[in-house]
């Protein structure tokens, strides 16, 4: 079914399920197939579970269909990631990072790629983007709204800028999701993502995907996906669909949830640093109300220190420590435990579905 004129939850409910037929499911279960009948004259579909996978191109299509590009899934996001810098970059390639980004794809740079010998650059994403800052670069990675700092950079002046260096863009989408920005339309080449988050929303599972126009790029990422044999589990990548079904529902309550607890925590004494992309006067919010489609519900403060955070976590109710965003349930991160360069008492809130005035007293309370 051609689903692009239609809106976010019909996409999210129709995509990626098979054309109605009597008697059979909505939404198929999971395969688990190893090996696949080959019948007497050899392959002619599937024939191995690592190469490939009715239920994973199920997803694949839903999701490509709401990046506008070819979805290849991997089985985490980091995955997502390490595919995508091992399938690009060669030996002494220029490749620019953002330094305020998920920890984890500078940790793999400079941990696992050392045999490459790269020549790593790390910019913030709010920038200052200097002049020269693409020049010989084979690969440019951004992270926008970056974890844990909500800062963003323009998605489209970038692109424009690597491109004319020869540079091919890629964008984290992660706390974005594709209902929230689209950066393939905005001139990225490749989408990364870790599905783990709100895409797929309810914290029981870890998937990630990368999205490409380039028809030979996704077949290379494939072909990685197959050798590598790092492959997403049929169920989980089941479940993962099954649970997209209600994105732009879990979506604009996480944003109503945040905007609810923006407004209650700005000016608040406890409180300081408070920042989400949506919030008018935020240093992020021109950029990303023009190139992101919704907000998401995940936002960040500072409380005096590690203490407070105990303290704050130890009276909420609703409020549960946890390191990762997107979710049902509300969760805080206190990110210095982790290595994030920020201060003690920083935490990335992560808005779940809760009913708002819920929320908002709860953490109100637990702030007192
Ligand atoms: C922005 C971003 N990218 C990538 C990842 C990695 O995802 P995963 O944990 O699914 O490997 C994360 C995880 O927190 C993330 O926040």
């Amino acid at each position: 079914m051609d689903l692009g004129d239609l809106g976010d939850g019909t996409r999210v409910v129709h995509g990626g399920h098979p054309e109605p037929e009597a008697g059979t499911p909505l939404l198929p279960g999971p395969v688990f197939a190893a090996p696949y009948h080959l019948g007497e004259s050899g392959p002619s579909g599937d024939f191995y579970g690592r190469a490939g996978n009715p239920t994973w191109r199920a997803l694949e299509s839903a999701i490509g269909e709401l990046d506008d590009g070819h979805c290849v899934l991997l089985p985490s996001g980091m995955a997502a990631t390490s595919t995508v810098l091992r399938s690009v970059l060669g030996a002494g390639d220029k490749l620019v990072l953002p330094s305020d980004g998920y920890y984890a794809s500078r940790q793999f740079v400079t941990d696992e790629l050392t045999e490459l010998a790269l020549d790593v650059r790390e910019i913030p994403t709010p920038g200052p983007w200097a002049d020269d800052v693409f020049d010989g670069a084979r690969l440019v990675l951004l992270e926008t709204p970056s974890n844990p700092g909500g800062d963003v950079c323009d998605i489209a002046a970038l692109a424009e800028r690597a491109h004319a260096a020869g540079a091919l863009v890629a964008v984290d989408n992660t706390t974005a999701t594709p209902l929230g920005q689209r950066p393939l339309e905005l001139g990225a080449d490749i989408v990364i993502a870790s599905d783990t988050k709100a895409l797929s929303g309810h914290s029981d599972i870890l998937l990630g995907h990368v999205s490409v126009r380039d028809e030979e790029l996704a077949n290379r990422l494939v072909r990685a996906r197959s050798l590598s044999g790092a492959i997403p589990g049929p169920f989980e990548t089941w479940l993962a669909h099954r649970s997209m079904g209600t994105l732009d529902l879990r979506l604009s309550r996480q944003a109503e949830n945040a905007a609810a607890l923006v407004e209650a925590l700005a000016g608040h004494p406890a409180v300081s640093g408070l920042r989400w992309p949506g919030r008018a006067g935020d240093p992020s919010h021109e950029v990303a109300r023009r190139q992101m489609r919704r907000f998401g519900g995940v936002f960040c403060f500072e409380l005096a220190d590690a203490d407070a955070v105990a303290t704050f976590i130890a009276r909420s109710r609703l409020v549960v420590a946890a390191t990762s965003f997107g979710g049902l349930h509300s969760t805080a991160d206190r990110r210095a435990q982790w290595g994030d360069p920020v201060p003690e008492g920083f935490l990335r809130f992560s808005a779940g579905c809760e009913t708002p005035e819920d929320l908002v007293d709860d953490v109100l309370r637990a702030l007192t």
